[in-house]
């Protein structure tokens, strides 16, 4: 049995570099789809994250890999095995959830021993449990109760058990959501050093943009059940593959338009704005309807760009290093940042770096 499982790996191509295999996965509760066909692979190594706004499948994706939840069609392999006869327990899988869950009764060590100790016949669990807190910074915590720990404390010590049993993959379930801002910052480095160092794959959930950018290899962005977009962050962020990317990542101005005109990878576009010519989504083609995405960073008051509008700022919001308005122009309001604050009711003229913005399709 052994023997013909090595020849069988052997026929393989040479080293796939991919762990997971989705494929073809729905999910049904009661009448409504969960997860409506997604394929998504996660290549050894990697760190991706599923990003979308709450209800769009993001946890029934982690507890179908976990194993918690069984798919209503598709399959999941991981090393190429399917995992649909492999108990939870037995799945080289390990999670962390929102709420860190750990025992209260536990010293943060035996917490971390837990379930070695459960499967028995580990002989270095000292070491182990050792070695977990350490790359967590937390090797001086180890006979503390979790009541006398912070939250970031206790999420480290939540990690700290999740690596213990030294998975091929993680999962992280908005791990970091419950804890303030400045320990969310210093736990995502903590976060994607440990995932480098370790090597292992990490599947993280989040609906903060900022977070999934700043931690990714690859984001994946769901929208109701499906994936709306997966590639590398700055993709996502100036190529959004359509509308509702583009409206969930960061604050865009969407402006919808026709196609007139496609060169290449760009287009030209007939908006309330004008006519402006940026790249585009491949696809789009002449009398298509098409959103042009101008995030604020493209607009400013300084004369640098290709398109120029004049509009009335409407509001101005001081946020300390600058200030963000917002002008109507045309009837659509264009978010722009400003050094200073701007009174309501001053006029601007505000160029437009047309090449750096985006043509896109509008989502279904
Ligand atoms: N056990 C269940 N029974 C019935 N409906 C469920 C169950 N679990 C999830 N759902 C529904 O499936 C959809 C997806 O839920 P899921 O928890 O995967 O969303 P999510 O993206 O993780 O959202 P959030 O960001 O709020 O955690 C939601 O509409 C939810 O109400
Ligand atoms: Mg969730």
């Amino acid at each position: 049995m052994v023997v013909e499982s090595r020849m069988e790996k052997r026929t393989e191509p040479a080293l796939s570099p991919l762990l997971l295999a989705m494929r073809g996965i729905v999910k049904t509760f009661g009448r409504s789809r969960a997860v409506d066909g997604i394929d998504l692979d996660v290549p050894e190594r990697a760190f991706l994250t599923l990003l979308g706004p709450s209800g769009c499948g993001k946890t029934t994706v982690l507890r179908m890999i976990a194993g918690f939840e069984r798919p209503d069609a598709g399959e999941i392999r991981l090393d190429n095995t399917p995992l649909a006869d492999v108990p939870p327990e037995r799945r080289p899988v390990n999670t962390v959830f929102q709420s860190y869950a750990l025992f209260p009764h536990l010293t943060v060590h035996d917490n971390v021993a837990f379930s070695l100790k459960l499967r028995g016949g580990v002989s270095d669990i000292g070491v182990r449990v050792r070695r977990a807190l350490d790359a967590v910074h937390m090797a001086d915590f180890g006979d503390r109760y979790p009541h006398q720990l912070s939250g970031g404390q206790q999420q480290r010590v939540a990690v700290a058990r999740s690596i213990i049993a030294e998975p091929r993959l993680l999962l992280l379930d908005e791990p970091l959501s419950a804890l303030d801002r400045k320990m969310r910052g210093h736990l995502q480095i903590e976060l994607k050093a440990l995932q480098r160092r370790l090597g292992i794959a990490f599947v993280y959930v989040t609906h903060d943009q900022e977070e999934a950018f700043a931690l990714s290899d690859i984001v994946v962005v769901m929208n109701k059940g499906r994936i709306a977009q997966k590639a590398d962050p700055e993709t996502i962020y100036s190529r959004p593959a359509d509308s509702f990317v583009a409206d969930f990542i960061g604050n865009s101005t969407l402006v919808e338009g026709r196609i007139q005109a496609r060169h290449g990878d760009r287009a030209t576009i007939e908006t309330a704005l004008g006519t402006i010519t940026a790249p585009a989504a491949e696809g789009l083609a002449v009398g298509d309807a098409a959103m042009l995405v101008i995030r604020p960073e493209l607009l400013s008051m300084r004369g640098e760009g290709s398109a120029t509008f004049t509009g009335s700022v409407g509001h101005s919001v001081f946020q300390g290093e600058r200030s963000m308005v917002g002008a109507e122009v045309g009837g659509l309001a264009l978010r722009f940042p400003a050094e200073a604050p701007l009174s309501v009711g001053t006029s601007v003229a505000l160029w437009l770096d047309a090449d750096r913005s985006f043509i896109t399709r509008i989502a279904a």
